[in-house]
């Protein structure tokens, strides 16, 4: 896959993953809640120095690419310098949405994600990818974790609309729910689009950690752009090992809260019977928007 497309994300499950040995972290210091404590100091010079560069690569390439909240918001952070500490950072998010950092091994159950979300904690996954890795990761690590989700997280609207998710994620596991639940995180929270007055930008934290994926959805003429709405990105398969083939263009983040907070049972019950559309599909009287120049 590509760079930080950050494959499963939280849709597979730790039993899954562990049935096949694939699971990276060490899950024997987790609690309960699948939280550890970061060892911040247990870091190397070597992989201060790996984030640096992965750091200074996503710079160059966010100005004019990434929506103005993610550039402003990464900016205050200053977390340039190597891998922040997640106690120091919570404490800022905390003041500033109610939102807080919770260190976890990796992967965690869905259950317990949706938990997390449902009360304002964001899981940011503990250890950082090698170096043979700076392009091809297959699980979230600590760079696609920080640098793609935690700046939004400073916004309100997408904070509370994050909260929200979480909240729906839970109802989702009662309701047949969970696989139409996470074409929506997909395409929103990982490689989502949005308006701006100069032009799309990309808020997807999947988009924003890659290094080949944040020139290709704006520019390329190949993938489609349309425009968000909740039942039809439900229906739509997407892509775990290769750039998306379709992208979803929101507004503005109210649009995102106001359209996903809804009770989506009657939804889920009328998209059960539907069959799920490909990835590379535009449908009659669509909008499919241009690439950018
Ligand atoms: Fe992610």
């Amino acid at each position: 896959m590509n760079s930080t497309a950050s494959t499963a994300d939280f849709f597979a499950s730790v039993a899954t993953k562990s049935d096949s040995g694939a699971l990276r972290g060490d899950y024997t210091l987790a609690d309960q809640n699948f939280v550890v404590t970061q060892q911040w100091d247990a870091y190397t010079p070597a992989q201060h120095a790996l984030w640096r560069r992965l750091y200074e690569r996503q710079a160059k390439l966010i100005p004019g690419r990434a929506c103005d909240v993610f550039i402003d918001s990464l900016a205050a952070l200053d977390v340039s310098h190597g891998i922040p500490r997640f106690d120091q950072t919570s404490e800022a998010l905390y003041k500033a949405t109610g939102w807080q950092l919770v260190a976890v091994p990796g992967l965690v159950p869905d259950h317990t994600f949706f938990e997390h979300l449902a009360n304002r904690r964001f899981p940011v996954t503990v250890w950082l990818r090698e170096a043979h890795e700076f392009d091809y990761i297959v699980e979230p690590d600590v760079f696609h974790d920080f640098f793609g989700h935690v700046p939004l997280l400073f916004n309100s609207v997408f904070a509370d609309h994050l909260q929200e998710y979480g909240k729906g994620g839970l109802k989702a596991l009662k309701l047949d729910g969970l696989g139409l639940l996470a074409r929506l995180y997909w395409y929103t929270i990982e490689f989502g689009l949005i308006e701006s007055p100069q032009g799309l930008r990309v808020y997807g934290a999947g988009i924003l950690s890659s290094g080949g994926e944040i020139e290709h959805c704006l520019r390329n003429s190949q993938p489609r752009r349309i425009p968000f709405n909740v039942e039809r990105v439900m229906r739509t398969l997407y892509k775990i090992d290769s750039y998306q083939e379709t992208y979803f263009v929101i507004r503005d983040f109210e649009q995102l809260f106001e359209d996903t907070h809804p009770d989506f049972t009657p939804l889920y019950a009328h998209l059960n019977t539907l069959e799920a559309l490909p990835a590379n599909s535009l449908l009659a009287g669509e909008i499919n928007l241009p690439a950018s120049p």
